[in-house]
């Protein structure tokens, strides 16, 4: 089984990105704990881009592919009514998940259209809330 796990715009930058938000440590580094804590039966598909329809290709792909899927969807989270639309196309488990804690952060980060379709939704936890959203996945998954 794959899990894939979805990054948007500006994410390819993590680690040196505003690292007093967002740490140091990059999407590389998430590729590997996302690995670590999925277990022998699932596998980690980690993709990144900065396009809007990019990350809608990827979602109708998982349609097909994935059992699950953690997307931190950056500034599209706040922004892409297709993002949404497409997560509404997927039928397994979809976690949300930010690295930074959104609702201390500006107003314009509080509301998620990602949310409207998430099963469970991970903010302020740094990259723990990868592994955080992949374990949910593997554990709603696992039969
Ligand atoms: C983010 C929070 C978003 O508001 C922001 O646009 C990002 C990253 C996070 O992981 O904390 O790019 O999703």
């Amino acid at each position: 089984k794959t899990i894939y796990v979805l990054n948007g715009p500006n994410l390819n930058l993590l680690g040196k990105r505003q690292p007093e938000i967002y740490g140091r440590e990059t999407l590389e580094d998430v590729e590997k704990l996302c690995q670590s804590v999925a277990g022998e039966a699932h596998q980690i598909r980690l993709l990144q881009s900065n396009w809007e329809g990019q990350i809608v290709d990827w979602i109708h792909e998982a349609r097909e592919k994935a059992c699950g899927i953690v997307i931190n969807p950056a500034a599209l989270t706040h922004t892409s009514v297709a993002v949404l639309d497409a997560l509404n196309t997927f039928e397994g488990p979809v976690i949300e998940v930010h690295i930074s804690q959104v609702h201390k952060r500006e107003a314009f980060r509080h509301h998620s259209y990602v949310s409207m379709r998430a099963d469970g939704v991970i903010a302020g936890l740094g990259l723990e809330g990868y592994a955080a959203g992949v374990r949910r996945v593997v554990q709603l998954t696992k039969d």
